[in-house]
C-alpha cells in the first residue's frame, strides 16, 4: 500500500483534503490526521472491521480499547448508554479539548473499540483538522496514537510515515501538534471519579470542577487502562533517569568513562553538563507545556541511533508536570 500524504493548513482545513480523507473513513480505510495532542490513526468507529485495520496497521494488542473521538459533545450521545453528572461538567468545562472520558458503552458502538468492555473512552478534540475530519466523515472515530505499538507517540506527519509508512491510506499533514502529550483519560463510570492517564489537564484542574479525584486503577481492579502498560512510548536508545542534577552529571560522567555516549535532556531550559559534546546536550523549556509540545519531537530526533543512552534529569514532582514525568517513566521501563 502507498500511504498518501495530503498537508493542510492547522487552523483552516482544506476542504478538499478533508473531503478526501472523510471519503476513506467512510469507505473503512485508515487515515492519519493531526490533534492537539499527538496524530491519531483514525477509522469509523462503528465499523469493526475498519477497527481491527487500526490494530493490524500497529500491532497493537486487541486487549487494548482505542479512544472514540467526537466532533462535539452532542455525537458523543452515539456512542455512550449514558451520560453521568461528572462527564457532563467536564465535558462541558474541558471540552473540545484534551481531555478523554470513559463512560458506560452504547450499543453501537462494536467490541473491537472496547475490547469486549463495558466501557467505551470518547474524546471532542480541539484541533480544527481533527474536528472538521469527523465532521465530514458523519460518523464518530476510534483513533489510538498514530505509532507502532509500544513506539513513541507521533506528534509531526513525518513520525507517523517513519512508523506507518506503507500500511495506511493517507496522513493528513497538519504541521506539528501543539499539545505534544496525550490526553488525560479520566474514568467517570465508578463511585469516585479516577484519573487512568495523567495529561495536559492536570489533577487540580480535574477536581475543581468534579470534586476530589482517585488516582491510578481501581485496587484490586482488573487493568482499566491496559496502554498503561509500563513499555510504552519507548524510544529505542535506552532512557535512564536522574532525580537530581548531580545525579544527571554523576551518570553522564559514569557513561563517558565507558566508553557510550550519553545524550542529556533537562528541564531548565539550556544548560551544560559534563564533558558531553555540545551538540548532544539538550535543555527543554522549563514551562511544562511548552517542555510538552516538544518532548517527542526532540525523542523522535534523537533516536537515530548517535547517542548510547539518554540521560534525563526529571522535572519537579507537581502536578503540571505529572503527564510529562509519567511519560519519561514510561520511556525508561524496559
Ligand atoms: O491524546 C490522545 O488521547 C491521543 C489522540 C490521538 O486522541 N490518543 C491516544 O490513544 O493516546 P491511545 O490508544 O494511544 O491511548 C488510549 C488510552 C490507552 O491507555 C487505553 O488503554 C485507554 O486510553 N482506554 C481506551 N479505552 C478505554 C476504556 N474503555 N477504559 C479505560 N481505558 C481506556
Ligand atoms: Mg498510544
Amino acid at each position: 500500500m502507498i500511504t498518501e500524504i495530503v498537508p493542510t493548513d492547522p487552523t483552516r482545513p482544506d476542504p478538499g483534503a478533508i473531503a478526501r480523507a472523510a471519503d476513506l473513513l467512510r469507505a473503512g480505510r485508515l487515515v492519519a490526521f493531526p490533534t492537539e495532542t499527538v496524530y491519531g490513526l483514525g477509522a469509523d468507529a462503528l465499523d469493526p472491521a475498519a477497527v481491527r485495520g487500526i490494530f493490524e496497521a500497529k500491532g497493537r494488542p486487541g486487549t487494548n480499547p482505542v479512544i472514540v473521538h467526537v466532533a462535539d459533545p452532542r455525537q458523543a450521545g452515539a456512542v455512550a448508554a449514558a451520560w453521568p453528572e461528572a462527564a457532563a461538567r467536564l465535558a462541558d468545562r474541558f471540552w473540545p479539548g484534551p481531555l478523554t472520558l470513559v463512560v458506560p458503552r452504547g450499543p453501537a458502538v462494536p467490541d473491537e473499540v472496547t475490547a469486549g468492555g463495558p466501557t467505551v473512552a470518547v474524546r471532542c478534540p480541539a484541533h480544527q483538522v481533527a474536528r472538521e475530519l469527523i465532521r465530514a466523515a458523519g460518523r464518530p472515530v476510534a483513533a489510538p496514537s498514530a505509532n507502532r505499538s509500544t513506539e513513541l507517540s507521533p506528534t509531526r506527519a513525518e513520525h507517523v510515515l517513519k512508523s506507518l509508512g506503507g500500511r495506511i491510506d493517507l496522513i493528513l499533514d497538519g504541521g506539528p501538534c501543539p499539545g505534544g502529550i496525550e490526553s488525560t483519560v479520566v474514568d467517570v463510570t465508578g463511585p469516585a471519579v479516577r484519573l487512568l492517564r495523567p495529561g495536559p489537564v492536570t489533577v487540580p484542574m480535574v477536581e475543581w470542577v468534579v470534586g476530589r479525584v482517585e488516582v491510578g486503577p481501581a485496587a484490586g481492579g482488573v487493568a482499566r487502562s491496559p496502554g498503561q502498560m509500563a513499555k510504552h512510548y519507548s524510544p529505542r536508545t535506552p532512557v535512564v533517569l536522574a532525580y537530581s542534577q548531580e545525579e544527571a552529571d554523576r551518570l553522564l560522567d559514569q557513561f563517558l568513562n565507558s566508553g557510550l555516549l550519553p545524550l542529556s535532556l533537562n528541564f531548565r531550559g539550556p544548560a551544560l553538563c559534563g564533558g558531553v559534546p555540545e551538540s548532544l546536550k539538550l535543555g527543554l523549556d522549563s514551562s511544562p507545556e511548552k517542555a510538552a509540545a516538544d518532548l517527542y519531537a526532540w525523542l523522535h530526533a534523537f533516536d537515530d541511533g548517535k547517542a548510547d543512552r539518554i540521560v534525563v534529569e526529571m522535572p519537579p514532582d507537581t502536578p503540571e508536570w505529572a503527564a510529562v514525568r509519567d511519560r519519561l517513566t514510561r520511556s525508561a521501563a524496559s
